[in-house]
């Protein structure tokens, strides 16, 4: 038996109903209401208010609230308890995964019950490979969450949130459901957030560049020649002739200095500039020697296929993580396409990647920004727009949504939304996607860490779950600096108690 909990009253669209509820209606909730032609209609449940008549905005001061408090309190009419719902299609409908509203809406005075979670189970549970459990549903515990991975690997996703509410946390969620399939992902991680996690078929790489494989105009950016360094960029680019690219390892960068001397024989007026030239590439050789490989082979190789591949950029800055990411998409999205023609013209191509992969881009506002132009940005487009033909997918995370590309945002077919307070935020996440409606936008700053709104492809309704908590996780807790300051205290002390003592036996001794 479903519990009555309210009734239907005001103007009823066949979109969106207000209740007046015997008790009061938290966001999230699900409820069933009948349609004009006794069919049941789902919805859930995207704002609710309290309001006591007594205790009215009116009252003036104090002792008038004390009175109305005791008024209220003998009232049982006193409270109005209503709820917004918008309603998101006919329940048998819904279970077969299509979307139909009734023609006419509920009419005001239908009651509207709690759905039951077997009604819900068949939506947000389904019993299929591609269907992968994250969580629950945020006010029905009892009823598990999955969703549907495949969409997210043909459609893309964004996970958007402030810091510390649990974008990692799903990630690692996801990682964890797909290492046990097994399918590949490869994620790029910035802070070393994925460094501590705990699951099988996991591949750890250090982000390398190979100097080689890049333009002139990347090796300078990531030797970090400065941008308004024209001459040094000239000279370095004709020292970085044809004949270098086959030169591998330290003969790689013997004859970039020897090519460099010569420069700096040859144009006597840039000596120099020279110098700085040759300065920057033994300093980057140095600063970046776990980074920087002129080896033969190129660094994607070292990402395997059926495995979670975390990518660490930890030794990078921005620049030169941009620039690695971006090689690194470019390669796989190249090796997904020629995977896909070799499919269809039966070449003999080498293909490193024959199945799907899926790529997570942490800091996205980062490397794929709003305002300009960069490497990764053209290459995350590129993905966000083919990526669907050629078996590539893109997560991008953020705790920026204003500042990421709005192209790239919108090309995301499912969101994760947590946490967000920052009205240019939540706007930027509302542009992205036509089923978020103000009422549910409004009720974000309201979610606690672990709590996420799901919309888009990748769930067959949107909803609000209760992620589950990844314990495959070291890192990521917020630091406990009082716990720190008090231990390296601790031992401040020890070692100042010992060269005292170290001090007083001295002095005794003299
Ligand atoms: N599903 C969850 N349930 C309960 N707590 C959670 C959940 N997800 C995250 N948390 C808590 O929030 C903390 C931060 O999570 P996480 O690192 O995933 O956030 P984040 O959004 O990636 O943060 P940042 O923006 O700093 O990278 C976790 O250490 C954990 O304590
Ligand atoms: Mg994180």
């Amino acid at each position: 038996m479903n519990l009555e909990i309210g009734i239907v009253i005001g103007t009823a669209k066949p979109d969106h109903v207000i209740f007046e509820a015997r008790r009061p209606i938290s966001l999230g909730e699900y409820v069933s209401i009948l349609d004009s032609q006794g069919r049941k209609v789902l919805g859930v449940v995207e704002s609710s208010s309290i309001k006591s008549d007594a205790l009215s905005d009116s009252i003036s001061n104090f002792e008038q609230a004390l009175e109305s408090k005791q008024v209220a309190s003998e009232n049982s009419r006193d409270k109005s308890y209503k709820a917004n719902v918008k309603i998101l299609g006919l329940l048998d409908q819904l279970q077969k995964c299509k979307s139909i509203l009734p023609e006419i809406p509920p009419l005001p005075g239908t009651e509207v019950f709690e759905a039951k979670p077997d009604e819900l189970e068949t939506i947000f549970d389904p019993v299929k490979d591609e269907w992968l459990k994250i969580g629950t549903l945020l006010r029905q515990k009892e009823v598990g969450v999955k969703i549907n991975i495949n969409k997210v690997t043909t459609r893309h996703l964004g996970v958007l949130a402030m810091t510390g509410m649990g974008k990692s946390n799903l990630i690692i969620l996801l990682a964890k459901a797909i290492s046990e399939i097994p399918g590949t992902m490869v994620i790029f991680d910035y802070h070393d957030d994925y460094k501590g996690v705990n699951m099988t078929n996991l591949n750890f790489i250090s982000a390398q560049i190979n100097p080689r494989l890049l333009t002139p105009e990347k090796f300078a950016e990531v030797i970090e020649i400065r941008d308004m360094a024209d001459i040094q960029k000239i000279i370095l680019s004709k020292a970085f002739d044809d004949d270098l690219r086959h030169r591998t390892g330290d003969e790689f960068w013997q004859a970039l200095e020897e090519n460099i001397d010569r420069l700096q024989i040859s144009e006597k007026r840039n000596k120099a500039s020279a110098e700085r030239v040759k300065e920057k590439v033994k300093e980057a050789r140095r600063k970046l020697r776990n980074i920087l490989y002129a080896n033969a082979s190129d660094p994607a190789s070292m990402i395997k296929e059926g495995r979670i591949n975390i990518i660490s950029l930890l030794e990078l800055n921005e620049k030169q993580a941009n620039i690695a990411i971006a090689f690194y998409l470019e390669l796989l999205l190249a090796d997904r396409k020629n995977a896909k023609n070799q499919l269809h013209n039966n070449t003999n191509d080498f293909i490193r990647f024959k199945n799907p992969i899926l790529v997570v881009i942490e800091e996205a506002h980062v490397f794929i920004p709003k305002q300009e132009y960069t490497d990764t940005k053209y290459f995350a487009a590129k993905v966000a727009r083919e990526g669907r033909k050629f078996g590539m997918g893109l997560i991008v995370v953020s705790q920026r949504p204003r500042s990421i590309d709005p192209g790239v945002l919108s090309q995301m077919g499912s969101l994760a939304i947590m946490k967000i307070i920052q009205q240019e935020d939540q706007t930027q996440v509302a542009s992205a996607s036509e089923s978020l409606s103000t009422n549910l936008i409004e009720q974000l700053p309201s979610l606690n860490p672990g709590e996420s709104l799901l919309i888009g492809q990748w769930v067959n309704l949107p909803s609000f779950v209760r992620l589950y908590e990844s314990k495959d996780r070291r890192m990521g807790a917020d630091p406990d600096p009082v716990e720190e300051w008090k231990k390296s205290r601790i031992q401040h002390d020890s070692i100042r108690e010992s060269s005292n003592s170290y001090l007083r036996e001295g002095y005794v001794q003299d």
